[in-house]
């Protein structure tokens, strides 16, 4: 009972307003939260004994000695040495036994089983890289394969040995379902496990107060069963950007991303493709962007995606609060205007960008 109604509480006070599954640190399909679940229990029943146990006390005093009830002035003593021992004793010995369990899941949870699956998170303002290092998408160059658009996508039964670093200021990498929370620092590498058993889509969110849109640095992990994983794992290293046929709105689209227009603003100076000359590093990974149902680091999904993209790319910051990227209205110096054509043209592009149906990791969730 007790463990259901934390559930409740803490599930309600979820991370973003699009939740479309419970947030919950209890979720027992993770075993880094079933190893905490013990802690909280005990730490909880321990709480609550001692808050009956106080109370109990004070509402029999108030009852027993009630002026009222008692003309005659008290009994005069001083100290009570075995009452006094004993309200020392037993908080010392609750203390060391949460310590103990403490140190235990410590012991448990902070090395990295041998064999875990490496994943690396990138933050930044306001997004997030995914690195898989053993996804060589160019295994001469050693390049593991980057996802964006802040989906994250790890296999099911396994445990995942994440690592959390920065590029400019300190983030906080958090899946509340899958473990525990990670700080991302610049030039730290943090590295801890994360894992869950069941297949579906989990909330993650920044954590820290990282700038004007930190509320808006969401990310979607999305965890499939090991055979599909498998089926996303190589249809993405294999990916490369589909090219666009001559004379399209997509073939327009590519020209401006690659060239920018009138010679500035090139979308590829600042965002990779995988298997094109576009190989920017200072904005999000943009390879898979026509397989994300997110938009702006979650700030929108889903129809919404749509409804938002031409502004987006027109003028981010307008609508993200301290998006780093230039706008394209002509209020960035050195910037093109993109007409409304210019735009429509771009998004063509970018919808392109899409892996083959074996491995569009959406359609394998349920
Ligand atoms: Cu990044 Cu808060």
């Amino acid at each position: 009972a007790l463990l259901a109604l934390t559930s409740l509480v803490l599930g309600s006070s979820s991370l973003a307003q699009q939740v479309n599954q419970t947030v919950s640190i209890l979720d027992t399909s993770s075993g880094y939260n079933r190893e905490m679940n013990v802690l909280v229990f005990w730490a909880l029943a321990f709480a609550v004994i001692i808050f009956i146990g106080v109370s109990a006390a004070l509402f029999y005093t108030v009852q027993k000695f009630r002026e009222d009830k008692n003309d005659a002035a008290p009994a005069q003593f001083h100290g009570n040495n075995r009452l006094e021992v004993t309200l020392v004793a037993v908080p010392v010995v609750i203390v060391i036994f949460l310590a103990l369990l403490t140190v235990r899941a410590m012991a448990r949870l902070n090395p990295t089983p041998a064999g875990a699956y490496p994943v690396n998170a990138v933050a930044a303002q306001f997004y997030w890289n995914f690195e898989y290092p053993n996804l060589k998408v160019n295994p001469a160059a050693g390049n593991g394969l980057v996802t964006n658009g802040n989906e994250i996508i790890v296999p099911t039964q396994t445990k995942i040995a994440m690592t959390a670093t920065a590029r400019d200021v300190i983030h906080g990498f958090w899946a509340p379902n899958l473990g525990g929370q990670r700080d991302a620092i610049p030039g730290v590498k943090k590295t801890w496990q994360i894992d869950t058993d069941k297949a579906g889509v989990y909330q993650g969110n920044c954590t820290l107060l990282c700038g004007a849109s930190h509320a808006n640095m969401r990310f979607k992990v999305i965890a499939l069963p090991k055979a599909d994983y498998d089926q996303f794992a190589s249809a993405a290293q294999a990916y490369k950007a589909p090219a666009a046929a001559a004379g399209t709105p997509a073939a327009a689209g590519y020209a401006i991303f690659m060239q920018g227009k009138g010679g500035s603003g090139a979308c590829a100076a600042c965002h990779r493709i995988q298997g094109t000359a576009a190989a920017g590093q200072a904005g999000p990974d943009l390879s898979f962007f026509g397989s994300r149902r997110t938009l702006g680091a979650g700030a929108w999904e889903g129809a919404d995606v749509d409804t938002h993209l031409h502004q987006w790319i027109k003028a981010s910051s307008s609508i993200k609060p301290g998006s780093l990227m230039p706008h394209y209205d002509g209020s960035t110096p050195n910037y093109p205007t993109l007409t409304d054509q210019d735009l429509t043209d771009l998004e063509a592009y970018l919808k392109t960008l899409q892996l083959p149906a074996e491995g569009n990791y959406w359609t394998k969730i349920a």
